[in-house]
């Protein structure tokens, strides 16, 4: 999608260490002289971060499986408008902690609703990023470290175990479906090995 910049997303179980290494990478770009937007969903602009609560707080049945996934939708285009795509056209690298596979996934799986996620992403977003970091890890190990966070942002992680092997699957999945820009990287290791293994990757897709 872009002219100048890239477009790098995380994507992966909740606990499998995207916030992690996004901020590595953001890190490690940043001390070699690129200029970077590091940024998450559901957020990433103060409107979006708004819609970030209403989403992420309260019961799991808070918002049907179809408001839920308008919510999202709404947060993405407010973030796309006003933080992705002016970081982009400034040729800057835009690192984002989730985007619109994440939809695909948990809205996707959650009223078996793949088809009308991808039909509102047609409508309403229609951009994919240049590169997708699929953290993959072993799902009762993800949910361990999510759990030990202790956020009130816990609807999601409330859905349990047996939702996180289908999210695993799902993405690996996803990563088939998109191979042109998705990387799959295990995320079963010390952060210094997992970092190292995405700025090779990274390098590659800049270079
Ligand atoms: P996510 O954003 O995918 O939910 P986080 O990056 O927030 O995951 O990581 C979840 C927890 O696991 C954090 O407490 C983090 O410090 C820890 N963590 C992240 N990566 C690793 C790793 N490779 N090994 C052990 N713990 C990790
Ligand atoms: P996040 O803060 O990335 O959680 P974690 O760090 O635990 O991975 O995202 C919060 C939750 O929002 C996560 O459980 C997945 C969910 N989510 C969706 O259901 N749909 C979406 O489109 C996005 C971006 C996130």
């Amino acid at each position: 999608m872009t002219s100048k910049g890239l477009f790098i997303s995380f994507e992966g179980i909740d606990g499998s260490g995207k916030s992690t290494q996004a901020r590595r990478l953001a890190d490690h770009l940043t001390a070699n002289g690129r200029e970077v937007v590091l940024t998450r969903e559901p957020g990433g602009s103060p409107g979006a971060e708004e819609i970030r609560a209403l989403v992420l707080q309260g019961e799991p049945d808070r918002w049907s499986a179809e408001t839920e996934l308008l919510l999202f939708t709404a947060a993405r285009r407010d973030h796309l408008e006003r933080t992705i795509r002016p970081a982009l056209t400034e040729g800057k690298v835009v690192i984002c902690d989730r985007f619109a596979d994440s939809s695909r996934m948990y809205q996707g799986l959650r009223g078996e609703m793949r088809e009308r996620v991808d039909a509102l992403h047609d409508l309403m977003i229609g951009v994919e990023p240049d590169l997708t970091v699929l953290i993959d890890m072993d799902p009762s190990a993800g949910l361990s470290r999510a759990k030990a966070r202790a956020t009130v942002e816990e609807r999601f992680e409330d859905f349990g175990i047996s939702l996180q092997e289908q999210m695993r699957e799902g993405f690996l999945a996803l990563s088939r479906e998109y191979a042109d820009r998705f990387t799959v990287i295990d995320g079963n290791r010390d952060m210094d090995a997992v970092a190292l293994d995405i700025q090779a990757q990274v390098e590659a897709a800049l270079a």
